[in-house]
């Protein structure tokens, strides 16, 4: 028996800091907060961007600052637009000239240009490219280079970036076929950075998330509702997917890397991601005819995809 007081135990990223991309609004201001709440400081960053990626403003970005130092906790606005080498690479500098460090990325910003292919304008398709997936190669680029600095300094980091995927870029979802191939390819990207990182101490993962956001909230006005009744579980409020992202920011998730995980209210899932299904091996080369007999008969043994969004 003592009498000392317990300790008070300690914030999940007490010590961390924490940079993360369109931090203004939706997902991003959650997982701000939910990295103060748990003791990190935040280089909260958004451009300020409409729905559509028109226009700017830091107002977003200090709003949330505003709330977590309201709170108690320690931030700053970062106004960059991620997707330049210039906003991307500022963002690690304002970490380090702000706390002296950075722990972990968060890349999660991005915007909407939904069309059906047929109508889909290259402008269209390079501004969803260039937001989602430049927009989390470069920050993530200019975070490693500085991680593995430090790794070869001697300090070897114990880094985490979490990547922000999509539905759509699991199964594809009809009228966002831009967004679908960018969203798909952060997965890609989270599978390379992972592997080419882990050496320098940096794990890497991805969320597939669902919420009620302004990208959302007309949309699947029903599905992303508010529950009417008074105490009961707000299933799509954004916070909800928070937890997880702040756990996989953290060093308690060490040995996690490489992996895409849904989350949505309060329902955490491992997706599995491509792997051999049933094959057929003729050791010598198929004619076309013979080619297709034998790919049916593997299609009638495969596990059937699962549909598109929208699909009908
Ligand atoms: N809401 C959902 O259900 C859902 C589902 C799947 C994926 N996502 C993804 O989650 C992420 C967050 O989306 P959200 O729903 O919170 O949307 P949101 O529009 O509320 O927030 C996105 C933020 O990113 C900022 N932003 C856009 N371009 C930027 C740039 N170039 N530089 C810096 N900031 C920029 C915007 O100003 C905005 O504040 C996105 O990557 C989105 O694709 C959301």
């Amino acid at each position: 028996m003592t009498d000392s007081p317990t300790p008070a135990a300690r914030a999940l990223c007490d010590g961390r800091v924490v940079v993360v991309t369109g931090a203004g609004r939706g997902l991003g201001r959650a997982h701000a907060l939910a990295f103060a709440a748990e003791g990190a400081r935040v280089v909260v960053n958004d451009l300020g961007v409409a729905l559509d990626g028109a226009g700017a403003s830091l107002s977003p970005a200090e709003e949330v600052v505003a709330e977590i130092r309201a709170g108690g906790g320690e931030a700053v606005a970062h106004g960059g637009d991620i997707a330049t080498t210039e906003g991307a690479a500022s963002l690690v500098t304002a970490a380090l000239d702000a706390f002296g460090r950075l722990d972990t990325l968060v890349n999660n910003a991005g915007f909407l240009r939904d069309r059906m292919l047929v109508n889909l304008d290259e402008d269209d398709w390079d501004a969803v490219m260039r937001v989602h997936l430049k927009g989390h190669f470069l920050p993530l680029r200019h975070a490693a280079a500085h991680w593995r600095a430090e790794a070869k300094a001697g300090r070897r980091p114990d880094a985490r970036v979490v990547n922000t995927s999509s539905g759509a870029g699991l199964l594809g979802s009809v009228g966002q076929g831009n967004y679908s191939a960018a969203k798909a390819g952060i997965l890609g990207l989270t599978l390379v950075a992972a592997a080419e990182l882990a050496g320098y101490g940096v794990q890497v993962n991805a969320i597939a998330p669902a919420a009620r956001t302004r990208m959302t909230e007309q949309a699947f006005a029903t599905t992303m509702a508010a529950p009417d009744a008074p105490g009961a579980f707000d299933t799509m409020a954004p916070e909800n997917v928070s937890p997880l992202v702040v756990w996989l920011g953290s060093a308690a998730s060490a040995g996690v890397t490489g992996r895409v995980f849904e989350a949505e209210g309060g329902r955490i899932t491992v997706m599995d991601g491509w792997r051999p299904g049933p094959t057929a091996d003729l050791s010598a080369r198929w004619t076309p005819t013979a080619a297709g007999e034998a790919t049916r008969k593997l299609l009638a043994v495969a596990e059937p995809p699962l549909p598109a969004y929208g699909a009908r």
